[in-house]
């Protein structure tokens, strides 16, 4: 897929706080400008530990009423085959961080089933994905906020494995043979039509595999980081120092 957005901006800010700072800030202009705009605003959360402190700050006291969360509907890029109430799972993460602390709809909140079978929830993901955006060819995120791995994998692309080659679903269930695990993840053309896609990556391990992501030669197999490019859309980097050390 040949993208036509714009090439990436890349912020580098002097410390992770500040990356959570500017990522919090950037999730909130963009919720009231869709709020205002269309009534709405959808975000696709990213998992992991980086953006953590983000959405504690989103739910802090001085962004928390920046936006009107009845109007947010938060969906995942990507989960674990845990429990809900597990360690691993992304959504327990959003949920202790941000959404149990703010005011919103839970019908509002689309999580990742993690129980069960891996394909039959990335199917009924996909299924709610249609439903929310309306029998459209594709969904249009406001928002999708993305860490990246230190292999250079984002969402659940991981390197070497097949929802990296997907150009028709929206959710796949990808099995990571060094996880031996399977993981439901939206796919690149799913995250690829999202108006904002912005990156949060922190922290000199993960120095060398951003250079390569962004400076280094195109191998979407070995750096699956390099398959988003927005098709309309903005993609923003928002690095700290010591990530940004090799760029
Ligand atoms: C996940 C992710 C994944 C994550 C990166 C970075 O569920 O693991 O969504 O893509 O963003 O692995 O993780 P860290 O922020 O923990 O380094």
């Amino acid at each position: 897929m040949e993208a036509r957005g714009e090439t990436p901006k890349v912020t580098v800010l002097d410390s992770a706080e500040e990356v959570a700072r500017a990522a919090a800030e950037r999730f909130v202009e963009l919720a009231q400008s869709a709020v205002g705009e269309r009534g709405r605003f959808a975000v696709a959360l990213a998992g992991g530990s980086t953006p953590k402190r983000t959405y504690e700050l989103l739910a802090g006291d001085d962004d928390k009423g920046r936006v009107d969360w009845s109007k947010v509907h938060v969906f995942f890029g990507d989960e674990r085959m845990v429990p809900p109430t597990d360690a691993e799972s992304n959504y327990r993460m959003a949920s202790e961080a941000m959404l149990s602390r703010l005011a919103i709809p839970p019908e509002n909140v689309h999580r990742i089933n993690g129980l069960g079978d891996a394909v039959a929830n990335a199917r009924l993901y996909e299924d709610e994905l249609r439903t929310f955006f309306n029998g459209d060819a594709w969904p249009s995120f406001d928002l999708v906020l993305l860490g990246m791995g230190d292999d250079g994998h984002t969402a659940s692309l991981f390197p070497g494995t097949q929802a990296l080659d997907e150009r028709d679903a929206w959710v796949a269930a990808n099995w990571v043979e060094k996880l031996n695990a399977h993981r439901v993840t939206l796919t690149a053309p799913a995250i690829n039509r999202a108006a904002h896609v912005v990156f949060l990556v922190t922290g000199a391990n993960k120095a060398a595999p951003l250079s390569e992501v962004l400076k280094g030669e195109l191998d979407t197999h070995r750096l699956p980081s390099q398959l988003i490019k927005p098709l309309d859309g903005s993609l923003e980097w928002l690095v700290d120092k010591a990530a940004a050390e090799q760029l």
